[in-house]
């Protein structure tokens, strides 16, 4: 009975077929434990997956769609530098205090500098419509469709990443930062990136941290062992504020497609940058921790942690108004 062999030719064929597509299939994604978000699709989809192009396939695809972009914010004018602002969807009066003060666009005669303000995908849609409303207004925010969530930050930092590459290449520097941050743009601008100097290439800097994983559950920066099972991070820029020349934001992007994800953005970002051989550098003008006011001390400084929307005015009207005065 020839068609009764056919019958089990076929059947063999399609058994060693699909043992072999569900072996390729779930190898890969079994290794990375907490990342159910990556969307298995390209895989569903591919008719030809073998083990062969299995280990070249991004780790972590990144693969998002922006929800609020502003593609045309470098097309006419590119910046010297571009700020990459975290920030939550109920922080509206901090995103306002950082327009009128220190994120002002218009304050730099001749300098362009660029403000962007990066946000996720809220589960409250009433919080994203009053997003796309005050995005309409301002044009400085961008959105991609991530749930926007505290374990999420180094996705929404990989979007700023992304956002540089992509839209604003060819800017000199990119500064990221939270949305409760005070920035002392001067010494930004004038003291350190020095805009008439040759712009360099390569280049990181911030407040460098030389630690290992905590392994405590109830910290904020808990490491489980299994995400991380080293006892040593590679050295990192405080999350609150880092700066780097721009050829750095598509080194780290394209970095992070083969870098397995975690949630510490600063972490996260430090292993790319060791992937890509850049050293950080330190520099005592990034303060990661709160630090009171006064004139002379925030003449000094190019960042300071914990600073609320009044507050943020404050020294600002305070530092703008003593602007002839010596320390
Ligand atoms: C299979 O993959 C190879 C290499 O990626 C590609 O060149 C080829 O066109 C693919 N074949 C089909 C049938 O999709
Ligand atoms: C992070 O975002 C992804 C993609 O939207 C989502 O599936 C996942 O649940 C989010 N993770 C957390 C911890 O919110």
């Amino acid at each position: 009975m020839p068609s009764k062999v056919s019958c089990l030719y076929v059947l063999t064929v399609v058994c060693w077929a699909s043992a072999l597509w569900y072996l390729s299939v779930s190898r890969p994604s079994s290794s990375y434990v907490g990342q159910a978000s990556v969307p298995q699709r390209q895989v569903a989809k591919s008719k030809n997956v073998t083990f062969n192009n299995i280990r070249t396939r991004p780790l972590n695809p990144h693969s998002f769609d922006f929800l609020i972009n502003e593609p045309k914010k470098c097309e006419t004018n590119v910046p010297f530098l571009v700020i990459l602002i975290s920030t939550t969807h109920k922080e509206f009066d901090a995103r306002q205090a950082i327009r009128e003060t220190w994120g002002d666009e218009n304050n730099f005669n001749g300098i362009r500098i660029v403000t962007l303000f990066l946000l996720g995908k809220n589960t409250d849609s009433v919080l994203n419509q009053m997003v796309e409303q005050e995005s309409q207004i301002f044009h400085d925010i961008v959105v991609e469709d991530f749930i926007d969530s505290y374990h999420n930050l180094t996705l929404k930092t990989l979007m700023g990443m992304r956002w540089v590459a992509t839209f604003c290449s060819k800017a000199k520097y990119v500064m990221k930062t939270d949305s409760d941050i005070f920035v002392n743009m001067d010494n930004l601008v004038y003291k350190l990136l020095k805009p008439t100097t040759k712009p360099r290439r390569r280049y990181f800097t911030g407040y460098v941290i030389n630690g290992g994983p905590i392994r405590d559950v109830r910290s904020k920066w808990y490491m489980p062992r299994d995400l991380y099972p080293d006892s040593k991070y590679p050295p990192f820029c405080s999350g609150t504020g880092y700066v780097f020349s721009a050829d750095v934001a598509e080194l780290i992007y394209k970095t992070s497609l083969h870098t397995r994800l975690l949630h510490l953005e600063d972490v996260y970002v430090g292993l790319c940058l060791r992937k890509l051989g850049i050293h950080p550098f330190q520099n005592s003008g990034f303060n990661h921790w709160k630090m009171a006011y006064s004139l002379c001390r925030y003449r000094r400084v190019i960042t300071v942690h914990q600073i609320s929307p009044e507050e943020m005015h404050r020294i600002w009207n305070d530092m703008s108004s003593k602007k002839h005065l010596r320390c």
